[in-house]
């Protein structure tokens, strides 16, 4: 069958649909990039915010009207896995439902679609770790990497223990093994994924043995991860990253909130103060290291003194970046039995002040690498100017510069001379190593 396949979400959906199109491709279908030329439509879907979920349904009614009349059209993902075959009454015209866990049965349920038969499979399954994944084909030059599936952090605003089950961990050797399968397929950049990496196992083996396991892989040049928890970031990890070559000096440590009070509320486990250290201690052991965040604001009883503290938080620690929301309820959480009363104007001023203050914290950070020179991975041309190359720092940041894109894969010196919004741009100090 050709198939078409639309991904939303967070990477791990992006990681998954990988995985399903590596699983269909070795059942003989073929990918397409066309909804309307497609014999099914798959759609991968997120339900951590009220309107990720309802763009997700609006986008599969349209999906619906575009395909052939005899198109089949399935749901996995989140919502896939929350809604279940409620689906089904949402959506006029669905064929099929996997959730999370089931994902190996794809081929088969569209084999059931191919003969009119509709299912809805969301059975949860604890031990489902995906270990016997086709190996990859095809490969980027920048990858994601499962490292752990679920979560258990029940953190009280969030869905994603709800869609994605309990934790578990990948064995040490499939995740090598599939690291270096990508390395010999051309990729240099890997980013290993978990909900909450820090809780990562594998025997006595910890998230800062995975690294060092990882780090040594021929061909593959930068490390990175997500997400960690503040409440389990060992000193170990931090030693890691500073000590192991390829793991870049990025960290992705989600703060949700700057008040010790919401904080507990969101059953977060640390306090303001407990983060502060963390910082000082990434700041000391992995000098220049990036910081990045998420922020959630107007939780259940966010008072002005409580947001307050929020962007006293990020004047303070001073993100490179955020990702910054408004609190929005998921039904079956348990903040979803909290009044959520912060009106709604509330809610945008405050989220509309987070994002001015990070957007010129942002800048601010970013013009002081005017005059240093970086190590860029160059990923290829620029998408606005042809005649200069696209790539990143080993911080996460992206940096264009006049130059042949067919660079891609080389690690090249790069100038910083000005700095725009999100970019640096500069010139290649000289031609680069492979
Ligand atoms: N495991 C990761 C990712 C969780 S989802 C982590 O813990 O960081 C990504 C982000 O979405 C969260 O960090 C949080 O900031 C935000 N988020 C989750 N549930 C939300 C909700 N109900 N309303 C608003 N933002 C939410
Ligand atoms: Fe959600 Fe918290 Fe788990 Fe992150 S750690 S996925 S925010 S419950
Ligand atoms: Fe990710 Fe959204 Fe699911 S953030 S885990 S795709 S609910």
């Amino acid at each position: 069958m050709r198939i078409y396949m639309e991904t939303y979400g967070c990477q791990m959906n992006e990681y998954d649909s990988g995985m399903m199109k590596a699983m269909l491709r070795a059942s003989g279908h073929t990918l397409v990039g066309d909804a309307a030329r497609a014999d099914a439509v798959i759609v991968n879907t997120c339900s951590v915010r009220e309107r990720a979920e309802t763009r997700v349904l609006g986008r599969l009614r349209h999906l619906r009207g575009l395909a052939g009349r005899d198109a089949i059209l399935g749901v996995v993902g989140c919502v896939a896995q929350r809604m279940g075959d409620a689906l089904a009454r949402e959506v006029k015209g669905i064929s099929f439902v996997v959730g999370t866990d089931q994902y190996a049965l794809l081929p088969d349920v569209l084999e059931s679609a191919r003969n009119g038969l509709v299912r809805f499979e969301t059975t949860v399954d604890p031990t489902e770790s995906y270990v016997a994944r086709p190996d990859a084909t095809e490969a980027g030059l920048c990858e994601f990497v499962s490292v752990a599936r679920g979560c258990d952090n029940y953190c009280s605003y969030c869905i994603v223990p709800y869609v994605r089950g309990r934790e578990r961990s990948r064995p040490a050797r499939a995740v090598v093994r599939e690291v270096r399968r990508l390395a010999e397929l051309g990729t240099r950049d890997v980013t290993l994924l978990g909900q909450n990496v820090n809780s990562y196992r594998d025997g006595s083996a910890d998230f800062a043995d995975l690294l060092k396991v990882v780090n040594d892989v021929d061909g593959i040049e930068r490390i990175r991860f997500a997400t960690s928890h503040p409440k389990d970031l060992s000193e170990g990890l931090v030693a890691a990253m500073a000590d192991l070559p390829k793991v870049c000096e990025h960290l992705h440590l989600p703060v949700q909130s700057g008040s010790t009070r919401t904080l507990e509320r969101m059953n977060r486990s640390y306090a303001r103060e407990q983060y502060l250290s963390l910082v000082d201690m990434v700041r000391e052991r992995v000098p220049g290291a990036a910081l990045t965040t998420d922020i959630i604001v107007g939780f259940p009883g966010e008072s002005e003194a409580d947001f307050e503290e929020t962007l006293s938080l990020m004047e303070n620690v001073r993100f490179d970046s955020a990702f910054m929301f408004r609190y929005s309820v998921r039904e079956g959480t348990k903040a979803a039995k909290l009044p959520d009363d912060v009106p709604e104007d509330v809610k945008i001023r405050r989220l509309t002040s987070v994002i001015e203050l990070q957007k010129a914290i942002t800048s601010e950070l970013n013009g002081k690498l005017a005059g240093s020179t970086v190590e860029v991975l160059v990923e290829g041309p620029s998408e606005r100017d042809p005649s200069s190359l696209f790539g990143r720092t080993r911080t996460g940041k992206a940096v264009v510069a006049p130059g042949p894109g067919a660079l891609a894969g080389r690690l090249v010196p790069v100038r910083i001379e000005r700095v725009t919004a999100w970019t640096l741009h500069g010139a290649m100090a000289e031609n680069g190593r492979r």
